[in-house]
């Protein structure tokens, strides 16, 4: 059997080559996820930004140093968690990911989760939100730990929702928001692991 990480290169390898995102021709290369892939938590991402649409890693801008820093808040490292994008190529102005190209992406992710087999996906911001809850809002679903059977993944998953840290760059209140919640993960992974 073959480790999660070879698994997860060999995924990654495979998608580099076949995916058909549009978003391929304009940008500078894919972005893996990145991290631990013996890891109980998955964080899900928009899409990569600039930097990380050069330098290959998701999260190492600002948005990135906002999350190390929260993570470092409740004592987690970022070398112990996974974190990965919905669509793999950073959109043009990074403007919002289109449907089409989160659906040419979907593949990869899912089977990136299966591979990992998280106990909690931590979806970040509302992009994320909306792949494994459809017709939700995220002004009442953040911040509350959400129990849903998903068929892909063949299993009852819980999930965390929280605004995106990129967006509590420039809004005061949703940083206090996404602070306030983000602290809370400590207690939502005891009582997943009850
Ligand atoms: N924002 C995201 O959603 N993902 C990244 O990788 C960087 C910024």
């Amino acid at each position: 059997m073959l480790s999660k990480r070879k698994q997860l290169d060999n995924l990654n390898k495979y998608w580099q080559e076949n995916c058909k995102c549009g978003l391929k021709k304009t940008t500078t290369q894919a972005v893996f996820g990145d991290g631990n892939a013996n890891t109980k938590i998955v964080f899900i991402g928009e899409a990569p930004g600039k930097k990380e649409d050069i330098e290959g890693k998701p999260f190492i801008g600002r948005a990135g140093k906002l999350l190390d820093k929260m993570l470092e808040g409740i004592d987690i490292k970022r070398k112990d968690i996974y974190i990965t994008n919905i669509v793999k190529y950073r959109p043009p102005n990074n403007r919002d990911p289109k449907q089409t190209e989160k659906d040419t992406c979907n593949e990869w992710l899912i089977n990136e989760i299966k591979i990992i087999s998280p106990k909690l996906i931590i979806l970040l911001g509302r992009h994320s939100m909306l792949r494994f809850f459809p017709t939700g809002k995220i002004s009442d679903l953040h911040g509350k730990l959400l129990i849903k059977n998903i068929p892909e993944l063949n299993k009852e998953q819980s999930f965390f929702i929280l605004y995106h840290p990129a967006v509590a760059l420039y809004n005061g209140k949703m940083k206090e928001t996404l602070i306030k919640d983000f602290n809370k993960i400590p207690k939502v992974l005891i009582k997943i692991n009850k």
